[in-house]
């Protein structure tokens, strides 16, 4: 194993933290950063752009697979394009959201995202990756896989400052709902062997990023 080289795998839900606790924490280890869930919003995004019924499951794969897509992966800059479209903040809008299920729940277009998913890993000396089946599937063999958690109400609390002001009981099912959704696909909510759970809900970002670096440095050793 060499020296240098560095996987770290972050699975969390949403409201977590995790994309900006592990984007942080590649850019304190000099590490590319890999958010997944951009992958699977980016390819949401095209289906629904290019009519595509996301009801057809054949039709959603094969989107996929014929998907051109390009991420950064560098964690100070932002840009993820499909079919050379920048949808940086269009993949973050509420009707995305909605319909990336169709997607994620889609096992032909998980097996080629995560095929893709693993290219970008392998071609990185040090990277930071996160997402829902990173440390279960992706990178089973990362040296740091920490599952970030949160309590519900510290979830909460964190998508209504993301959110600005949404009312509290739709927000709630937003979340809850979404969730129960990804989890049909990905058990993300108990830790697999070797996983190292990190709760984060009495944890302020700092403090979360600060872990995360200890975990990683106590995973080093280790080798
Ligand atoms: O992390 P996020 O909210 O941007 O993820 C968007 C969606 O993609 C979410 O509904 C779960 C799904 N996802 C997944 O199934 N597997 C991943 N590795 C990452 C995201």
């Amino acid at each position: 194993i060499s020296q240098s080289r560095l996987v770290v795998a972050i699975d969390g839900p949403s409201g977590s933290g995790k994309s900006s606790v592990a984007k942080e924490a590649a850019r304190r280890l000099g590490a590319a950063y890999l958010d997944t869930g951009a992958m699977y919003r980016a390819v949401t995004w095209h289906c629904l752009d290019a009519g595509t019924d996301l009801t057809d499951a054949h039709a959603v794969a094969q989107a996929v697979k014929d998907a051109e897509l390009e991420i950064s992966t560098d964690p100070g800059i932002e840009r993820v394009l499909i079919h050379g479209i920048d949808v940086t903040a269009a993949i973050r809008e509420q009707y995305v959201s909605e319909a990336v299920s169709a997607v994620a729940t889609n096992l032909e277009a998980r097996a080629e995202l995560v095929r893709r998913q693993r290219a970008v890993i392998g071609e990185h000396e040090r990277v930071v990756a996160e997402g829902r089946d990173i440390t279960t599937v992706v990178a089973p063999d990362a040296q740091t896989r920490i599952l970030l958690t949160a309590s519900e109400e510290a979830r909460m609390r964190r998508r209504g400052l993301q959110l600005g002001k949404v009312e509290a009981a739709a927000l709630r099912r937003q979340v809850v709902d979404r969730d129960a959704k990804d989890s049909t696909v990905s058990n993300f909510t108990t830790a697999t062997d070797g996983v190292q759970t990190l709760d984060s809900s009495d944890l302020d970002f700092e403090q979360t990023v600060q872990a995360v670096l200890s975990l990683v440095e106590a995973g080093s050793s280790r080798l």
